[in-house]
């Protein structure tokens, strides 16, 4: 059983408490949170006030995914508006291993997220340092794409190094997780599922984020 962490990315934002108010209720367990700064990632998505604001009204943790340049400016701002995990980019971050001591120093969990061309080899390093590894499954930047197959392979391997280093971390599916896919993912590794536009296209939200806990 997975943790189901639902993309606010595909919410309706002129209907942000409404939407908040339904994850609150479903079986979800972490909302997921993509901040974009059109640099990083060729599209732009909000920012502190934004966060902040669902952070009021969610009684779940934040998973917050920065797809920004230069993520280490903003930790304890980040922090203080309310974000339980965050996470950086590994292309966007050249001293990625101070960026997560002093995530984990500001008291949070700290994940690195690595674009779909990026080995997981790349983790080697920094792997036993970090809680979560956000395995990107299409290329970040916007919701509703098609999930990328290779994705498989790369969960599977990154298995392979975790308990050869026996180091428990979370690893996060983010981009394309469907009703269809969700089982294989489980069963191929994946601790995290994060799903936007299969949870908010969906007539019945509340019975898809079930369905997708049942995987
Ligand atoms: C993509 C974001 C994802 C996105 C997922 O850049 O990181 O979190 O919201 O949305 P779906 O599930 O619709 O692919
Ligand atoms: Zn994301």
């Amino acid at each position: 059983m997975a943790i189901i962490a639902p993309s606010i990315l595909s919410a309706d934002f002129a209907n942000l408490q409404r939407d908040i108010e339904m994850i609150n209720k479903s079986k979800a367990d972490w909302f997921h949170i993509d901040i974009m700064d059109g640099v990083f990632v060729p599209n732009i998505s909000f920012g502190f006030p934004v966060l902040s604001a669902i952070a009021k009204h969610a009684k779940k943790p934040l998973d917050v995914h920065l797809m920004i340049v230069q993520p280490e400016k903003y930790i304890t701002r980040f922090r203080d508006a309310g974000a339980n995990v965050l996470t950086v980019h590994l292309e966007a971050c050249p001293h990625l291993h101070r960026c997560i001591q002093e995530i984990k120093q500001a008291g949070m969990q700290a994940g690195v997220a690595i674009n779909p061309h990026t080995p997981v080899s790349m983790l080697e390093d920094i792997i036993s340092e970090i809680d979560l590894v956000c395995m990107m499954s299409v290329n970040p930047g916007f919701g509703g794409q098609k999930f990328i197959d290779h994705t498989f392979e790369k969960c599977r391997m990154l298995n392979d190094i975790t308990s050869k280093r026996n180091v428990s971390v979370k690893i996060e599916i983010d981009g394309g997780v469907d009703l269809i896919n969700a089982a294989a993912l489980v069963k191929a590794g994946a601790d995290v599922l994060v799903a936007g536009n299969t949870v908010f296209s969906s007539k019945d939200p509340l019975a898809t984020i079930e369905e997708l806990k049942s995987f």
